[in-house]
């Protein structure tokens, strides 16, 4: 039997595309191989890795000149790559800090070049998304950088802020592909897979190629954009297996409803949990602002922290994996990301509601 699996990544994966690969493992697409063994110069793999571009392409509903590439080094290296390819000699990015992952981007952002931090939520403990109309941002920018989802803290962009000419750019890691999104306002997004989309092992990365043209170029080949752009991520050996993992995500997101279908089934799930915190008298608290809450990772403290480690023990021992807050801010945190099913958080809130009433 399947463990109910709140880990914020790697996550949970839809049944469907597991046992696709199940069933794909040792034989696929006639080959009498697995995909893991074939060769990524050949029709069939080139199928796969084509078809979980269109799919991506088609979900977002990407423009003619947005690319899909798979990189490596995961969404970390993202951060240092954007900079590399796109502050101009002299120039600054702005930063939209709100919270841990942010704060890495930046990091890596004044080693290579220099950027500067536009807003952000540091102030309040992180524990809300800035709004509009409190950014300060540069209009000779290189581009603007924001976290959508918050992983650790639980904190989300509902609307993204308007950066008129500049390129907006936002790593998505863990909220990618959660509900519809106008995902032509962006310059550049990308995504760790292993949250929301597939294992780990491959960084989506969709940018602009007029962007790409105007990019750096004395940097190192592999951490060129336009390296990846002009041989379709096929520079070199791709993460193959994730690739193909990848598309067997989309699929079952196509076959669920699309973004619209997802959109509607978080929304659901984690109304159903916030629920619970009002229902519970205080037992549970959010330290979220309401407006800032995540639909993907929902954090949540208990009235000790002894009881908190009691929770996480018996909820393990229930098979719900993963409830343990990031090791950063402590607490609890529940992952629901698009691949968790109803019923995974139906069994948590029973459990919840159950727990408060005995130890409330
Ligand atoms: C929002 C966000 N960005 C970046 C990362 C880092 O991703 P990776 O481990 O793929 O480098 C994470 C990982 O949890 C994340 O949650």
């Amino acid at each position: 039997m399947r463990s109910w699996n709140f880990y914020a990544g790697p996550a949970t994966l839809p049944l469907a595309a597991l046992e696709r690969a199940q069933q794909e493992f040792i034989e696929w697409e006639g080959t009498g191989m697995s995909v893991m063994e074939t060769s990524h110069r050949s029709p069939e793999y080139d199928a796969v890795h084509n078809e979980a571009i269109s799919l991506l392409t088609e979900l977002l509903g990407l423009d003619d000149d947005q690319q899909v590439l798979f990189i490596q080094g995961g969404a970390s290296s993202q951060f240092a790559m954007l900079p590399m390819n796109f502050i101009p000699a002299g120039g600054s990015a702005d930063y939209i800090n709100t919270g841990t992952w942010s704060q890495k981007a930046i990091n890596e952002a004044n080693i290579v070049a220099k950027c500067r931090v536009a807003g952000g939520s540091e102030a309040d403990g992180f524990t809300r998304v800035p709004k509009a109309d409190e950014l300060d941002l540069d209009p000779n920018a290189a581009y603007v950088h924001l976290t959508s989802n918050n992983t650790i803290k639980g904190t989300q962009f509902i609307d993204f802020p308007d950066t008129g000419d500049v390129p907006l750019v936002a790593d998505m890691s863990s909220d990618i592909l959660w509900r519809p999104i106008d995902a032509t306002k962006f310059g550049m997004l990308y995504a760790g897979a292993q949250k929301n989309i597939g294992p780990s092992g491959v960084c989506i990365v969709i940018v602009r190629k007029s962007w790409i043209e105007k990019a750096n170029s004395a940097i190192p080949t592999m951490l060129r954009y336009a390296t990846h752009s002009s041989k379709n991520s096929l520079y070199n050996t791709p993460p193959s297996f994730s690739i193909y993992m990848v598309r067997n995500v989309l699929r079952w997101v196509m076959d669920n409803g699309g973004l619209a279908g997802m959109e509607t089934r978080n929304r659901a799930k984690a109304e159903r949990l916030y629920k619970v915190f009002e229902a519970s008298g205080g037992f549970y608290r959010s330290p979220v602002e309401v407006a800032s809450r995540s639909y993907m990772n929902v954090v949540f403290r208990l009235p000790t922290e002894e009881l908190e480690a009691q929770f996480v023990k018996e909820g393990k021992a229930n098979k719900m994996f993963g409830l343990k807050g990031h090791r950063s801010v402590g607490g609890c945190r529940a992952s629901i990301y698009n691949a968790m099913e109803p019923e995974g958080v139906e069994v948590l809130a029973q459990f919840m509601e159950e727990f408060a009433r005995t130890n409330g």
